[in-house]
């Protein structure tokens, strides 16, 4: 008889209290060392080993949680709660795989290398005032604007609405943030105008077709089949939200973690080649997205523990990239030369049917503005206080990241 996860003795983590990132890292690899692949959490169980992160995010048994962590954070607003259209995140089998299969082709490698030249354009416009300065703000001067545009190309949307969307992918995120309760009026806000701006869009885009995601999705057709109106505002409105947050966060961490490794910035500026490489390495190193979760759509048995129906698990994609199996060497160490193992990927994209729609995406706009900062940016250093998001927000990364660096590059 297995026994049930509730049952099990196991170590505890509470990251509410557990507040310093790098100590809660420091105890997954404890107790990884210690043969642990399932720790304790306030309302679930973390999983912390590569493999069975891999392994339950693949197993369609596991439904994505995201949709009811509203509720779970003590949200009981229905304008929050019940009136969301299913969206590409929150459905699963037949349902999931329809509109995945209508999408996929608008998020290919080629459809991202061919926004390469435009995410070029916008980070040296991002960089040439900055650089003759020697100093920036690396949040506020780069990645927070850097994204948008991009988005807005990516879909069709005029860029001058940039600061709307921001607020707007800002806002709707703020939902998993932990202080929701304190924020309802302007999320719910934010909802209804990304909302209302997207129909708009669309209505736009049926009269008058472009090369654009936007008219792909209006069109996008699979043996008869097409995205209703409803479907594509929230397909839209889940690349606004996935593909702004995300990026922006990520490249924060990213030049956090270089400003610690002179010798690596360097050598990035020197070998442009390696930015395929190094952007792999520096979201194994530190993700912005640190774990995801998942409940038991029914008992299930997974490596002979009961999981009652219901159970939340929460695969940690941070604690599995620094799972000992998915580097050559120490996991702590960074380095841009490493070459990836095969089959063991970094995990900050996830794994499984719900595996980041907008990869490619965010790999190009990543590996575009990792060189061209690394080549303008030369001997980049922290100067000041560098301040992060709470631990508890769903996407990490800095607030501020004040640096300097040579001047006129
Ligand atoms: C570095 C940047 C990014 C990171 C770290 C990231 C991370 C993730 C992760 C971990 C998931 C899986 C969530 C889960 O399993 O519950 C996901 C899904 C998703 N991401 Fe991203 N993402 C990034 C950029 C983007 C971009 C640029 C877009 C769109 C333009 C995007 C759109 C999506 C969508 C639509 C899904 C849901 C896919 C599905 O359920 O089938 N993401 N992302």
């Amino acid at each position: 008889m297995p026994t049930s996860a509730h049952d099990l003795e196991l170590p505890v983590i509470d990251p509410t209290v557990e507040m310093d990132r790098a100590a809660r890292t420091e105890r997954y690899r404890t107790f990884a060392g210690e043969g642990h692949w399932l720790v304790r959490t306030l309302i679930g169980f973390a999983v912390i080993s590569y493999d069975d992160v891999v392994g339950i995010l693949r197993d369609r048994r596991w439904h994505n949680a995201i949709a009811k962590l509203p509720e779970m954070m003590g949200i009981t607003d229905p304008d929050i709660t019940e009136n969301r259209r299913p969206s590409i995140i929150t459905t699963e089998g037949d349902e999931h795989t329809r509109l995945r299969r209508l999408v996929a082709q608008s998020f290919s490698p080629r459809a991202a290398d061919r926004l390469r030249p435009a995410m070029r354009n916008v980070v040296t416009d991002l960089i040439d005032p900055v650089a003759p300065t020697g100093r920036a703000d690396i949040v506020a001067d780069i990645c927070e604007p850097y994204p948008i545009p991009i988005i807005c190309e990516l879909l069709g949307a005029p860029k001058e609405h940039w600061r709307d969307f921001s607020r707007w992918a800002e806002a709707v995120l703020a939902i998993f943030n932990g202080t929701v309760n304190e924020e309802l009026d302007r999320i719910k806000q934010a909802i209804a105008e990304l909302n209302d701006y997207v129909v708009g869009l669309i209505e736009e885009r049926r009269d008058d077709p472009r090369d654009d995601l936007l008219s792909s999705l209006i069109a996008a057709e699979e043996e008869g089949d097409r995205l209703s109106t409803g479907e594509l505002v929230t397909m839209v409105s889940a690349v606004i939200v996935g593909g702004t947050d995300t990026t922006r966060n990520q490249l924060s961490c990213a030049v956090a973690v270089f400003a610690d490794h002179p010798d690596q910035w360097a050598l990035l500026a020197e070998q442009p080649e390696l930015a395929p490489q190094a952007v792999e390495e520096v979201m194994r190193y530190m993700g912005a997205v640190r774990g995801v979760a998942r409940f038991a759509s029914e008992d299930i048995v997974y490596r002979d523990v009961l999981f009652p129906k219901n159970t939340f698990v929460f695969p940690s994609l941070a604690a599995a990239n620094i799972d000992p199996s998915v580097t050559d060497g120490d996991p702590f160490t960074f380095d841009i030369r490493r070459e990836p193992i095969k089959g063991r990927m970094q995990m900050t994209f996830g794994s499984g049917i719900h595996y980041c729609l907008g990869a490619s995406l965010a790999r190009a706009e990543l590996q575009e503005a990792l060189v061209l900062l690394a080549q303008r940016m030369p001997n980049l250093r922290v100067d000041g206080h560098v301040t992060w998001k709470p631990p508890t927000t769903a996407i990490f990364g800095a607030d501020h990241l004040p640096v300097t660096f040579d001047p006129g590059h």
